[in-house]
């Protein structure tokens, strides 16, 4: 089957963008949690299969528990979530519903993050983990030509030795793996703590990406760049805090990935009104839209662009932008990024 990418036809204007013309829209998506699409009900199948006893006895029970304070009790409740992630079918099928979803949202091109260290730290073999993926992608490669890769990422709650031990145990699948992030707890666990993971990931080869301002202070965005030599800033909204910073990544075009209905969620702002990601394009920082976590923050990725319409008045010009700057910002090699642009 063919990916939709025409239609309506994308000429810029400042209407309001709406839900058929965020639709149609050709996108990248560049943050995107695997484990943070699993389903309720996914999760509750999942674990029936498995005899895995959950806190939970029906899909309200685990809707009514997606009520967060803050990016800790969100956590909490992500790593319960996958630990319903036994066997390669069931890392194939999550990887597999989340490709679908890309391409009912056209999405043309995916960088998704995973955690290796959820699963290796139950038992499960990195070798499951990664086979169930990359089976899957090639899959959806073979029958709609869906573009995708893998981000790795270390918890950075847990220790830069785990983290080094990581590294070590990706080597023989380094040809599956795009790049390396850093996620999990943010505060009180800098970029600092890593440099010398991200120094060595850097000498194999590996690209490098990390999550900095999301709840963490402005300050960790900059150690991102300077000590962990990222190519990519994962959230980054608290760069708003230092305008010099914002000034630095208008002009050096680092890019953002910025996740609204997440930030909304965790309590990062009150009220998707109060989201700076409109004012941040139009002061030229190459910021994009991604959905972090959709199963628990309620929302794929045109949702995010949605919300963005409803609260924050965005115009279907910086819709273009925004999607324009997900290819722009992805690690596409440069004649596959000008075939995606031209679609636009
Ligand atoms: N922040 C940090 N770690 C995460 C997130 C997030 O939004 N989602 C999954 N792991
Ligand atoms: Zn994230």
């Amino acid at each position: 089957m063919k990916p939709r990418i025409t239609g309506r036809s994308m000429k810029t204007s400042s209407l309001i963008a709406d839900a058929e013309f965020v639709l149609e829209l050709p996108k990248a998506e560049l943050h995107l949690h695997i484990e943070g699409s699993l389903e309720p009900e996914h999760m509750l199948s999942l674990a029936t299969k498995h005899g895995i006893k959950l806190p939970y006895k029906t899909l309200d029970d685990i809707r009514a528990a997606y009520q967060f304070d803050d990016l800790q009790s969100f956590l909490d409740l992500y790593y319960l979530g996958a630990g319903v992630l036994m066997d390669e079918q069931d890392f194939y099928d999550l990887m597999w519903r989340y490709l679908c979803r890309c391409r009912e949202e056209n999405i043309l091109h995916t960088e998704m993050m995973f955690d290796p260290q959820t699963h290796t730290g139950r038992g499960i073999a990195f070798e499951t983990v990664i086979n169930g993926f990359t089976r899957a992608m090639g899959d959806a490669k073979t029958e709609w030509h869906q573009s995708s890769g893998l981000i790795m990422c270390f918890l950075r709650h847990l220790a830069e030795e785990e983290a080094l031990q990581t590294l070590e145990e990706a080597m023989p699948y380094k040809d599956k793996i795009l790049a390396v992030g850093l996620d999990s707890a943010e505060v009180g666990h800098p970029p600092e703590k890593f440099q010398r993971v991200f120094s060595r990931a850097a000498e194999a080869g590996f690209l490098r990406v990390a999550h900095a301002g999301e709840e963490g202070p402005a300050q960790y965005i900059r150690d991102a760049l300077s000590l962990l030599d990222v190519q990519r800033i994962d959230h980054g909204v608290r760069c708003v805090d230092d305008p010099s910073l914002v000034d630095e990544l208008a002009r050096t075009k680092v890019p953002l990935t910025v996740c609204p209905l997440s930030n909304v969620r965790l309590c990062v702002y009150d009220d998707m009104k109060q989201h700076p990601i409109l004012e941040l394009l139009e002061k030229g920082c190459r910021v994009t839209v991604n959905s972090d976590d959709p199963s628990y923050f309620g929302g794929y990725l045109c949702d995010n662009f949605n919300a963005l319409a409803k609260s924050l008045g965005m115009t279907e010009q910086q819709a273009v932008q925004l999607a324009r700057n997900s290819f722009v910002a992805s690690f596409l090699p440069e004649e596959v990024k000008q075939k995606f642009l031209s679609l636009l």
